[in-house]
């Protein structure tokens, strides 16, 4: 019985971590902690056959499909591998090795497991033709028009080598650490929230729809796994020599290993060694040499009986914990931090600990004075895992217990914390400072008002200089001097705006006054509106007056519009102090209706029908098309299923796709035909 509650249980969680980690790109967890709820998992369903559910997160390997891509077919399956953080294990994996192929003498690659995502890419005749993501092993995304900007991964392969005329090539999109240290730097300096670690980073990059910003972003790639008929030869290890030779960068710290003793030693110098490597690593990879032996040794459902990944453990240390104090971030959320004793880890000095949430914190149970256990993972901040076993500090009952707060330490309003969440949130948003600088600077960012002549920092100087208290005192800027008394040595009040930043300043206010209604709509933080929603809402409504007045029913007729967001817009629209505030936006001239153009553009022809796109167009590019499709009152979707109205196809629409299409008799539109249809 507890074993059953514990199974659904672990499936929700981990349908939840998912989600972070491949759709939201935020893990909250490390993968080790990951690794080990999803063994734990797999256990227990070992034990208990009568509980098998195809949906369950072990039936699947994750995905990191997106709707902005083409989907593909891998030629082959993208396997995933075993994972083991435990030696006796590797031991076990020689063993099975050995006992596979019945005794035969066997080498072992040993390489090193980088920790980014996933490539596979395809050459004809020396070109490279296509770069697909993993997705969920069967399908991923086409993301070559990206991959062609990495500048490690040739592009042509120098005429007259000795590769086939057709191969595939696997390997690892990373984003090296001096990179991902220069763009959380830029991401901080523009208010944008910071990459965990290198592999969202270098995942959030290669999803970008625009390729100039993979450019600019500095991404490498490291190759592992040659693929395809016709290659060089029998050993992996030697196959990557040549595609070494071809022009790929392939990791010169590959070993050929004998023994499990040489297997070993490799684990135990890169344990180490591989804090002075340029790229981020998470483990090690054990492969049999010889392709023949790998065929014969086989696959699981899952994964290669050939090969294995050992993971390195998250590096741990010890400290003393002084406090903790309780940070309330932009969007109101509280979280705990300690305060340690400094100690030495993973190559810096660490002092402070993230401890996540107040159930995290309770179940820590922490004192003043206690001895913790710090650690390192994949994340770049670290975290109190537990308390140390060596704790001989003072007894429990004399050291103060600390525990969550409830109420907002900045401002003193009483902490909410919503259903299903695991933060407190402060409620208090037009009144606690670091809610109010998280509200303007969402205001000013690029999808809202996108006034990009202001930063996070000057935001926050002004708000401290009594300035702004809110997105509506940007408008009235121009007008303020600033106060005598806040000048050194000067007693005279003097404008804030001369010199040519200031001017700039100015120019950028002034000209978001011309942004459209729906990123006003967007920009005021009406909660659980986004971008999408606002969209939805300024197209239905026309007006902020027929959103504001928008009765509950009417607003939950809405495709697109839930009860959430319906009810947060009434709860927005109710509060006199959001009211002034719209009033004072409006008074400034700025957007509070639909212009006519986009009025005119409008029409419900496409009303009820869910279409998809795929292909590459001639008279408008993707997102046109998106855009066109919403105009007129349909609804673009990702997938085609048996509720596809109809696919609006490009050229070179996807094979997979065109099958599945015709499998379901859907109907597939010309550009020509689909713009008549809309009358453009
Ligand atoms: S070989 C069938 N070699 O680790 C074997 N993978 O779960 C395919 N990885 O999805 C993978 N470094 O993204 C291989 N030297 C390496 C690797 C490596 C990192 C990643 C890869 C794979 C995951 C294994």
């Amino acid at each position: 019985m507890e074993e059953t509650k514990r199974i659904m249980q672990l499936r929700e969680e981990l349908h939840q971590h998912n989600h972070h980690y491949y759709v939201e790109n935020a893990p909250v967890i490390s993968d080790q902690e990951f690794d080990f709820l999803m063994h734990e998992l797999q256990d227990l369903e070992a034990r208990h056959p009568e509980l098998a559910d195809p949906n369950s997160p072990t039936q699947r390997v994750g995905s990191d499909l997106n709707n902005e891509f083409e989907t593909v077919a891998h030629l082959r399956p993208m396997l995933s591998l075993g994972n083991t953080y435990n030696r006796q294990e590797v031991a076990d994996f020689w063993q099975r090795v050995s006992d596979g192929l019945m005794g035969a003498p066997f080498q072992i690659c040993c390489e090193l497991k980088f920790d980014g995502l996933s490539i596979s890419l395809h050459y004809e005749d020396g070109m490279l033709v296509r770069a697909v993501t993993r997705g969920d092993g069967i399908q991923g995304d086409d993301v070559t028009a990206n991959v062609r900007t990495i500048r490690t991964i040739p592009l042509q392969l120098p005429a007259g080598g000795d590769y086939p005329r057709d191969f595939e090539i696997r390997g690892e999109i990373l984003m090296p650490w001096s990179s991902f240290e220069r763009l959380n730097a830029e991401r901080e300096n523009s208010g944008e929230p910071p990459f965990a670690n290198p592999r969202n980073a270098a995942s959030g990059t290669l999803k970008s729809k625009n390729s100039s910003t993979v450019a600019r972003r500095g991404l490498d790639a490291y190759l592992y796994y040659l693929l395809g008929e016709g290659i060089p030869g029998d050993g992996h290890y030697q196959n990557l020599e040549a595609a070494a030779r071809w022009g790929f960068r392939v990791s010169k710290d590959m070993r050929l290993a004998n023994t499990l003793e040489e297997v070993f030693d490799f684990i135990d110098y890169w344990d180490k060694e591989r804090r002075n490597l340029p790229v981020a690593t998470d483990g090690v990879v054990l492969k049999v040499n010889s392709l023949a032996q790998q065929k014969s040794l086989g696959l699981t459902a899952k994964s290669p009986r050939w090969a294995i990944a050992y993971k390195f453990q998250a590096e741990q240390t010890e400290t003393t914990l002084r406090q903790v104090v309780f940070q309330v971030g932009r969007t109101g959320t509280v979280t705990p931090v300690a305060n340690m004793e400094p100690v030495q880890l993973a190559g810096t000095q660490v002092r402070r600990a993230t401890l996540h949430n107040a159930d995290v914190m309770a179940a820590l149970d922490l004192h003043v004075g206690d001895r913790v256990l710090v650690e390192k993972g994949g994340e770049i901040i670290p975290k109190i895992v537990g308390k140390a076993e060596s704790d001989n500090s003072e007894p429990t009952a004399q050291k103060p217990r600390i525990d969550f707060v409830d109420h907002c330490p900045v401002c003193g309003s009483k902490l909410v914390r919503y259903e299903g969440e695991a933060a407190h949130y402060c409620p208090n948003d037009t009144g606690c400072p670091p809610l109010i600088l998280g509200r303007i600077e969402h205001f000013i960012s690029r999808k809202a008002m996108n006034i990009n002549s202001l930063g996070a920092e000057t935001v926050d100087e002004y708000f401290r200089r009594g300035l702004i208290r809110d997105a509506a005192d940007l408008y009235e800027l121009k007008d303020k001097q600033l106060p005598a008394d806040s000048l050194e040595g000067e007693k005279k009040a003097v404008s804030l705006w001369e010199g040519q930043e200031g001017a700039k300043i100015l120019a950028g206010i002034e000209e978001s006054k011309q942004v459209p209604f729906e990123r006003v709509l967007y920009a005021i933080g009406i909660r659980f509106v986004g971008e999408i929603a606002a969209k939805t809402l300024a197209r239905y409504y026309g007006s902020m007056d027929n959103v504001a007045s928008a009765s509950l029913d009417s607003l939950l007729q809405i495709n697109g519009i839930g009860e959430v967001i319906a009810g947060s817009v009434i709860q927005y629209f109710a509060n006199p102090a959001n009211q002034a505030f719209v009033e004072r936006l409006r008074a400034h001239g700025l957007q509070m209706e639909l212009c006519e153009q986009q009025k005119q553009a409008q029409s419900d022809k496409l009303e009820g029908q869910s279409i998809v796109i795929s292909g590459v167009f001639q008279h408008h590019s993707r997102d046109e098309y998106k855009a066109l499709i919403e105009q007129h009152g349909g609804k673009n979707v990702s997938s085609i299923s048996s509720k596809t109205s109809f696919i609006l196809a490009g050229e070179n629409m996807g094979s997979a796709k065109l099958e599945k299409a015709k499998k379901l008799g859907i109907r597939i539109m010309s550009e020509d035909e689909f713009l008549s249809l809309i009358g453009e």
